[in-house]
């Protein structure tokens, strides 16, 4: 199965996907995790996109769907894909048609996280994960059981994004509204989107997500 999860900053399309690799054995497309790796180590693609992703802007579309093409030639076929964070605009929308063709796969849903916008910018603002395993934590909702100390990895070193400043946030919420947002009557003339209320608990959104998948 190849599904997108369509939806704004914070909405918790990571959180779910996450949920959905552990679940389900798909594997997660994040093309904000595959550009903050190259930003990391330094590459000309994290070289040109670092700037454009602390403020709140989109990277080229050529760029996140030659990331796309990249993972999908390396995965087998029998694995499924969560797209994260992509498409993002009508290109990639069409770009990401050109490369499911092209390694052999379908879109089964557009899976879209309906979320109240305000509470979105407290939980982005609240969020950072370990820097070790990548778990995610929140200032307010969930903390480690441990203070400081990674439930998952036992890792005492924590890291934030640098866009998680409100005025990034509210910034990066416009270009979803302007750019992202309009790419659902695109899908939804296939007949491939489904909303969720992003609003639930994690488990919730989870076991709605699921019930979907199970369809
Ligand atoms: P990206 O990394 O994709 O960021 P984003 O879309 O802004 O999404 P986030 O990661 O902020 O939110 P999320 O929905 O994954 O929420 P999460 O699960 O973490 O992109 C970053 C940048 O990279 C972009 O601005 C752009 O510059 C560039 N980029 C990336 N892809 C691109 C593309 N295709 N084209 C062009 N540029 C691109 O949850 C957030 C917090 O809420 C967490 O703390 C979590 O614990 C908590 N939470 C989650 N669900 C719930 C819940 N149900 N209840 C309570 N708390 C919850």
């Amino acid at each position: 199965m190849n599904i997108i999860l369509l939806g704004p900053p914070g909405a918790g399309k990571g959180t779910q996907a996450h949920r959905l690799v552990a679940q389900h054995g798909m594997r997660q497309l994040s093309t904000g995790d595959m550009l903050r790796a190259a930003v990391k180590a330094q590459t000309p693609v994290g070289m040109e996109a670092k700037a454009i992703m602390d403020r709140g802007e989109l990277v080229s579309d050529e760029i996140v769907s030659a990331l796309i093409d990249a993972e999908l030639a390396a995965m087998p076929d029998a694995t499924g894909a969560i797209f994260d964070g992509y498409p993002r605009t009508r290109a990639q929308a069409e770009q990401l048609d050109e490369l499911l063709a092209k390694h052999g796969r379908k879109l089964d849903r557009v899976i879209e996280l309906q979320v109240d916008e305000d509470a979105l910018v407290d939980r982005i603002t609240g969020r950072f994960t370990c820097a070790k395993c990548g778990e995610g934590y929140h200032d307010r909702h969930k903390q480690p059981a441990t203070e400081g100390v990674c439930d998952k990895c036992g890792s005492t070193e924590f890291k934030r994004r640098p866009d998680d400043n409100e005025e990034t946030v509210r910034h990066r919420m416009q270009v979803y509204r302007s750019e992202t947002a309009p790419i659902l009557p695109y899908y939804e003339e296939q007949g491939l989107v489904s909303r969720v209320d992003g609003m639930g608990s994690i488990t919730d959104v989870t076991e709605s997500i699921d019930a979907l998948i199970a369809d």
